[in-house]
C-alpha cells in the first residue's frame, strides 16, 4: 500500500523547537513525530511513503534513509517549488499514488492518535466510494474542518473548514484514505483539499467519515504538544504499560512517566504524572517534574521544579529554578540557578540569568 504525508510549512507555531529541527523530526514521546506515523503505516502494510515537502532539509533525508533500510520500505521526497497546499501535493505525487488501483493514505504530519489504518482501509473498501476521512470530536471545532453527515449514514453531507458559525463538533482528524480516482479532481497548483476538494466530493456523494476510537490531538503548537503528550502517555499506560516507568520506582509520582534507559535520575525526585525524559538526560537530586517534556541530553540540576514546559535538546536548568506556564526552551538553552521562568519561549543557544515572569519570546 501507499501513503503520502503532508509535511509542508516551516512549523512556525512550534518554534523555538523547529528553529533547530524540522517539525516532523521533533521528538514526541522520545521519538521523532513522523516515526510514530511511519511505524503505524508499516504495521498496516504500507511499503511506499511519499513525503510532501516545501524544501528538502538534509537532516531529514538522512534520518529517513535510515528508516527506509530499517523497515524495508521506499520513502520518496516530493519537493514543491511553491507551497501546493494540502491537495496540490497529491497531484505532484501522482506517479506513485496512481501507479496502481489500490487506495492510499494521506496524513497531516502533526496529528497523533492510535492510528486505525487497517480498520479505515477495510471500511473504505467496504463502501466503495472515493474517500474516507477519519473523524474525532472536539469541544472547540472552529480551528478545524467540520464534518456533517447525512442522517443515519457515514456519508458526508457537508465539509466546512474552520467554520465561523457552529455547524457541529465532529472534525477532520487530518487522516484520509482515497481511491486513486481522486487524482482526477486535483490539478497541479496550490489547492486546499479541505476548501476546494472535499466540498465537491461531498456533493458528489463520494466522501465518508470513519469515527476514531480513543485520543486524538493536533500537536503543532506547544500547548497542544503537551496535551497530546499526556493523552499519548495515558494510552500507552493502557496498551503497553511495560514501556513506562513502573510505579515501584522511588521517583514515580502519579504514573505516566516515560524514561529513556540512558537517562540518569538523582535521589529524592518526584516525577509525574505525564513526563517524558529523553536519552542521556541527567536529573539531579530532589527534582520535581510534572506534565513536561525533557528532550535529549538536557540537564536538570538539584531541586529544580518543572511543570507545563518543554525543555529542548542539550538545555540545562539551574538549581532551585522553576519553569511553568508552557515555557518552551529551544536547543542548547541554559537557565541559571534560583530563577522563575513563566511562559517563556526561549530561542536556541541563549543563557538566562534573570527571572522571566510574563509570557513572551526571549531572543
Ligand atoms: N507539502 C505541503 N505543502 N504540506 C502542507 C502545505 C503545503 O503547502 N500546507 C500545509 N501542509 C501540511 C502541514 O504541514 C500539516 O501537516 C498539514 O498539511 C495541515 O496543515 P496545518 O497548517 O497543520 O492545518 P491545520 O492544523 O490548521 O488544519 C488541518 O488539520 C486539522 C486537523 O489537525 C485541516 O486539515 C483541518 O481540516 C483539520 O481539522
Ligand atoms: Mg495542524
Amino acid at each position: 500500500m501507499k501513503a503520502l504525508i503532508l509535511v509542508g510549512g516551516f512549523g512556525t507555531r512550534l518554534r523555538p523547537l523547529t528553529l533547530s529541527v524540522p517539525k516532523p523530526l521533533v521528538d514526541f514521546a522520545n521519538k521523532p513525530m513522523i516515526l510514530h506515523q511511519i511505524e503505524a503505516l508499516v504495521k498496516a502494510g504500507v511499503t511506499d511513503i511519499v513525503l510532501a515537502v516545501n524544501y528538502k532539509p538534509e537532516v531529514m533525508v538522512a534520518v529517513l534513509k535510515k528508516y527506509e533500510v530499517k523497515f524495508g520500505i521506499t520513502i520518496t521526497f516530493s519537493v514543491e517549488k511553491e507551497p501546493l497546499g494540502t491537495a496540490g501535493p497529491l497531484a505532484l505525487a501522482r506517479e506513485v499514488l496512481g501507479k496502481d488501483d489500490s487506495p492510499f493514505f494521506v496524513l497531516n504530519a502533526d496529528v497523533t492518535c492510535e492510528y486505525p489504518f487497517e480498520k479505515m482501509r477495510d471500511f473504505h473498501i467496504g463502501h466503495g466510494n472515493e474517500g474516507t476521512i477519519l473523524a474525532t470530536k472536539v469541544e472547540e471545532p472552529s480551528k478545524y474542518g467540520v464534518i456533517v453527515t447525512q442522517s443515519n449514514s457515514t456519508r458526508i453531507e457537508r465539509f466546512v473548514e474552520k467554520p465561523v458559525e457552529f455547524v457541529g463538533n465532529r472534525i477532520n482528524a487530518g487522516i484520509y484514505i482515497f481511491s486513486p480516482s481522486i487524482l482526477d479532481r486535483i490539478e497541479l497548483r496550490p489547492t486546499s483539499i479541505e476548501k476546494e476538494i472535499f466540498p465537491k466530493m461531498a456533493s458528489d456523494q463520494q466522501l465518508h467519515t470513519f469515527d476514531l476510537d480513543g485520543f486524538w490531538m493536533d500537536v503543532g503548537q506547544p500547548k497542544d504538544f503537551l496535551t497530546g503528550t499526556c493523552l499519548y502517555l495515558s494510552s500507552v499506560a493502557k496498551r503497553n504499560p511495560e514501556l513506562l516507568a513502573p510505579a515501584s520506582e522511588e521517583y514515580v509520582n502519579g504514573g505516566n512517566v516515560l524514561v529513556d534507559p540512558s537517562a540518569r535520575i538523582g535521589k529524592g525526585c518526584k516525577i509525574g504524572p505525564n513526563v517524558t525524559i529523553g536519552p542521556n538526560v541527567v536529573i539531579g537530586d530532589g527534582v520535581r517534574l510534572q506534565r513536561c517534556v525533557l528532550m535529549e541530553a538536557t540537564h536538570v540540576k538539584d531541586y529544580a521544579w518543572i511543570k507545563n514546559s518543554i525543555v529542548g535538546w542539550h538545555s540545562s536548568i539551574g538549581r532551585w529554578s522553576r519553569l511553568d506556564g508552557v515555557t518552551v526552551l529551544g536547543d542548547d538553552v541554559h537557565i541559571g540557578h534560583e530563577l522563575y521562568i513563566n511562559g517563556a519561549s526561549v530561542l536556541p543557544h541563549k543563557s538566562i540569568n534573570t527571572n522571566v515572569c510574563e509570557p513572551g519570546i526571549v531572543m
